[in-house]
């Protein structure tokens, strides 16, 4: 039993530690503000630093309040040196991006910003559950 326990946890280990190394990625597009119109909360204000997200992420409309950390990984189109490298920012699901979504995320334009250049429009980034 207990060596069984102990390579349960081993296992578990492993696994934690590949599923941070692989951490997902999708695109992002951005949307201009206000940023009170959502699919989750009627004209309430959430501050500026939220996301919509598309199918892969909305969970049936669980993903509402969700926080993610994303990061700016390369550019999704031919705009030069996108990437604000090193920085990440924190933002809240706070609405649906219905299809044709252009990205994974649709985030408000404030936290596009602090990781990417707006005139790129879009760009892929890395997110993890916060
Ligand atoms: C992003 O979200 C806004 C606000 O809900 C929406 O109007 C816009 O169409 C979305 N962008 C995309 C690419 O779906």
């Amino acid at each position: 039993m207990r060596i069984q326990m102990k390579i349960l946890m081993m296992a578990c280990l492993v696994l934690c530690l590949i599923s941070t190394a692989y951490a997902a990625q999708g695109n992002a597009v951005y949307y201009d503000p206000p940023y009170t119109k959502s699919a989750c909360y009627q004209n309430q204000d959430h501050g500026t630093m939220v996301t919509g997200v598309s199918d892969t992420l909305w969970d049936g409309g669980r993903a509402c309040g969700r926080k993610y950390k994303v990061q700016c990984v390369r550019g999704a189109n031919t705009a030069p040196h996108p990437c604000h490298d090193g920085a990440s920012v924190e933002v809240e699901v706070v609405d649906y991006c219905r299809q044709p979504c252009n990205g994974v995320l649709n985030l408000s334009k404030d936290a596009f910003a602090v990781i990417a250049d707006p005139v790129a429009g879009k760009v892929q980034v890395e997110y993890n559950p916060v």
